[in-house]
């Protein structure tokens, strides 16, 4: 955990945001896998994490607006949890590594919460994504689980969002932890991977590095000869020559903080000439990027920015065509660049995806493009000094996609399907870096990871 002053700070300033009634944060309880007792890795909520920073199951907090107080909710483990679980702090030392100062029975939460709504009290929620809170939000509020989502507070979600956007020096210390981590993840990638190897060898390499990191995944490794597939989770395949390897995988930290990034090297030591075109575009693109980021601009004209240098590196090797502005307006880029340049990262990879992607990456009143491609930008809004985010463009064959828009001869004026054709076999790729938004600019986080072509063929001498 931090300091307790962090804790108790960011409480103060939540209570000083939401201003009125009382904040239910729900803590998660151990999931079951198969049956009760073999349960999942235990991930504890994000809120939960960032305002209370207890990394344990059972446990809940009310903040009382009005009071200016907080409240543990919890029990005790007896001798017999003891003899399986081993000593545990008491609730009182738990909750004073949190600076919280009332600690309450589990169960007592029940009552509370129903006194509070008979008092008429504003309780405000987050949308809960776990059956199990679900379930428990339908006892204590008395609501039908289909209203729940009609009770949810878009104040606290507005405050939240609002205060965990900007990351603290702290927290930027942990990011940078995740992404060295990480580092050697893809690293160790670059070094062993060899043509006749399973995608499983390597997943489970990597899968390796990041316990050893002492924390986990920050979410389910893809590692596949098919980066076409955007979220391709299967490792089954054999590393083929000829082929590339597409890596996105990222450790989160002990205290839970992802990193989020991808490479894709030649499965031979060295890359074709063919892949050195289309991964030097990208490459521009994501550098680029990067080097144009500060606060102030949106994340929406650094998508275009990005997919304006796809559409004109694709032109100059005779697969796009046209005027470039146009192309890129009217979404014909989006064949090979059909996702968007990236999200907000932090406690979760896609940073507070459970409160709702147009409060973390739209801004009030920005609306989200319906086209192909655009719709899938998860962040679009203004930037502000603190926040960290992904910068990840890619270039992708999809067959499938092109032989559908071929046969509607979609986009025929700016896409030169018979040159395309001769790409439908070779995969895809992006390149992923995590990035701090400073004062003035921007910052990659982490040391650095091998990127450019001579960088990534100089670790791949390893793997021979
Ligand atoms: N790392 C996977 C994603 O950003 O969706
Ligand atoms: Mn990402």
């Amino acid at each position: 955990m931090f300091d307790k002053q962090i804790y108790q700070k960011r409480r103060t300033q939540l209570i000083n945001e939401v201003e009125d009634g009382i904040i239910l944060l729900m803590g998660n309880d151990e999931s079951p896998m198969n049956y009760t007792d073999n349960t999942y890795h235990f991930r504890q909520d994000s809120n939960f994490l960032y305002f209370i920073g207890i990394d344990q199951p059972h446990l809940n907090a009310i903040i009382d607006c009005n009071e200016g107080t907080t409240t543990l909710y919890g029990d005790d483990i007896s001798v017999e949890y003891i003899v399986w679980m081993g000593p545990q702090p008491s609730m009182r030392q738990r909750a004073s590594k949190s600076a919280i100062e009332q600690v309450a029975p589990a169960k007592s939460i029940e009552a509370d919460l129903a006194k509070a709504k008979k008092s008429g009290r504003t309780i405000h929620i987050l949308p809960p994504y776990r059956a199990a809170n679900k379930i428990k939000l339908h006892h204590w509020l008395q609501t039908d689980i289909q209203e729940i989502p009609n009770l949810v507070s878009e104040k606290l979600i507005k405050s939240v969002v609002k205060l965990a956007s900007k990351k603290g020096l702290e927290e930027v210390a942990e990011m940078e932890n995740a992404v060295n981590i990480t580092r050697k993840m893809h690293t160790a990638t670059m070094q062993n991977a060899k043509a006749g190897m399973i995608e499983a060898e390597l997943a489970g390499l990597v899968e390796g590095l990041a316990v050893s990191g002492g924390g986990h995944l920050a979410y389910s490794i893809i590692m596949t000869i098919n980066g076409q597939t955007l979220h391709n989770h299967s490792h089954s395949n054999t590393l083929v020559p000829g082929r590339l390897l597409l890596g996105d995988y990222g450790a989160e930290t002990a205290m839970h903080y992802a990193a989020d990034i991808t490479r894709t090297i030649p499965v031979d030591p060295v890359f074709t000439e063919k892949q050195k075109e289309i991964y030097q575009i990208v490459l521009d693109a994501e550098m680029s990027v990067i080097n144009k980021l500060k606060p102030g601009i949106t994340y929406l004209d650094m998508h275009l920015h990005a997919s304006h240098i796809i559409a004109d590196g694709l032109k100059a090797l005779g697969l796009m065509k046209g005027d470039t502005d146009e192309a890129v307006a009217k979404g014909a880029h989006a064949l090979f660049f059909p996702h968007g340049l990236g999200h907000m990262i932090g406690l979760d990879v896609h940073d507070m995806e459970d409160l709702g992607e147009q409060y973390v990456g739209y801004g009030e009143g920005q609306e989200r493009s319906k086209q192909f491609g655009l719709k899938s930008l998860r962040l679009a809004r203004n930037l502000e000094e603190g926040f960290v985010l992904t910068v990840e463009p890619g270039i992708y064959f999809i067959p499938e996609l092109i032989q559908q828009w071929k046969s509607e001869n979609k986009f025929e004026q700016f896409l030169n399907y018979s040159k395309i054709e001769e790409y439908l076999d070779f995969g895809g790729i992006r390149i992923e870096d995590d990035v701090l938004i400073t004062a003035d600019s921007a910052r990659v986080l982490g040391q650095p990871i091998a990127k450019t072509i001579e960088e990534v063929e100089e670790l791949r001498k390893a793997s021979l």
